[in-house]
């Protein structure tokens, strides 16, 4: 019982220690963690409170790995108890925790901060409606986005079904962009819907591109309903 019972002291002894060095030394924002879209800029801002000023800290920042991989990051003195960071120019690398450690005499006090950078997902193409497309004509529909296209994952959906490559369906640049040839207005008119995923920082967005005209459209849509109904209706005659 009796080495259970010190090492249990020992445990919450060397916990209450910790606890109070993080209040000694304060990480600004307060808000845990720090959340921005790459490519904007991020500062920490790390102190030290009145309780251990009369002497002097020694202050670091650092990070796993290391602290400055992405060549983003610069660490600025403030002041004797102050001491910066910024991150210019983010991007999702500069994601992770990042720990001020300030020493004063033998004693290391320690906070720490998360940042998550993440993709901001923008589409090039903002074109939204394609209204008539004549017969026979092959039309682009682009989900290209301003991220780097090796990092994305598009994923093509029509009337909730995914769209692969084939038939009249060719798809360039990775999946971001989807050719539709020999455009026939009654069976290819309606909605087309692209969902981007970058994979590494788990963002994502969608979009939906509607060709033809409207009367199309809805040609298309109750040709769909249809379909799907008498799809339903033979499924429940003839599968028994
Ligand atoms: C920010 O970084 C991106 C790549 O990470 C680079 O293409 C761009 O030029 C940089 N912008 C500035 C203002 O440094
Ligand atoms: C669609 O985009 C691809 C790749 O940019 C291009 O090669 C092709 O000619 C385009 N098709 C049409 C119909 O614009």
């Amino acid at each position: 019982m009796a080495p259970i019972f010190a090492s249990l002291l020992f445990f919450s002894f060397f916990c209450g220690i910790i606890a109070e060095e993080e209040n000694i030394i304060q990480i600004s924002p307060s808000v845990n963690p720090v959340q921005k879209p790459a490519g904007h800029q991020i500062s920490l801002v790390c102190s030290v409170k009145n309780e251990i000023r009369n002497e002097k800290p020694g202050m670091i920042w650092k990070k796993h790995g290391g602290l400055d991989v992405t060549g983003n990051v610069e660490v600025k003195k403030l002041d004797d108890y102050t001491l910066g960071l910024i991150i210019r120019n983010s991007s999702v690398e500069d994601s992770g925790v990042y720990y001020c450690h300030a020493q004063v005499g033998s004693k290391v006090y320690m906070n720490k901060m998360d940042v998550i950078v993440f993709e901001d997902i923008v589409f090039r193409d903002k074109q939204l409606q394609f209204g008539q497309i004549l017969a026979t004509a092959s039309v682009n529909i682009s989900c290209e986005v301003s991220t780097k296209k090796d990092n994305v994952i598009t994923y093509w959906t029509r009337h909730g079904k995914q769209l692969l490559e084939g038939g009249k369906h060719k798809f360039y640049k990775g999946g971001a962009i989807l050719e539709i040839q020999n455009y026939q207005p009654e069976q290819d008119a309606g909605q087309y819907t692209c969902e981007v995923f970058h994979v590494s920082s788990g963002s994502s967005n969608t979009k939906t591109v509607t060709l033809g005209t409207v009367g199309e459209k809805n040609y298309v849509a109750c040709q769909q309903m249809c379909n799907s109904f008498c799809t339903d209706i033979h499924h429940k005659m003839f599968s028994n």
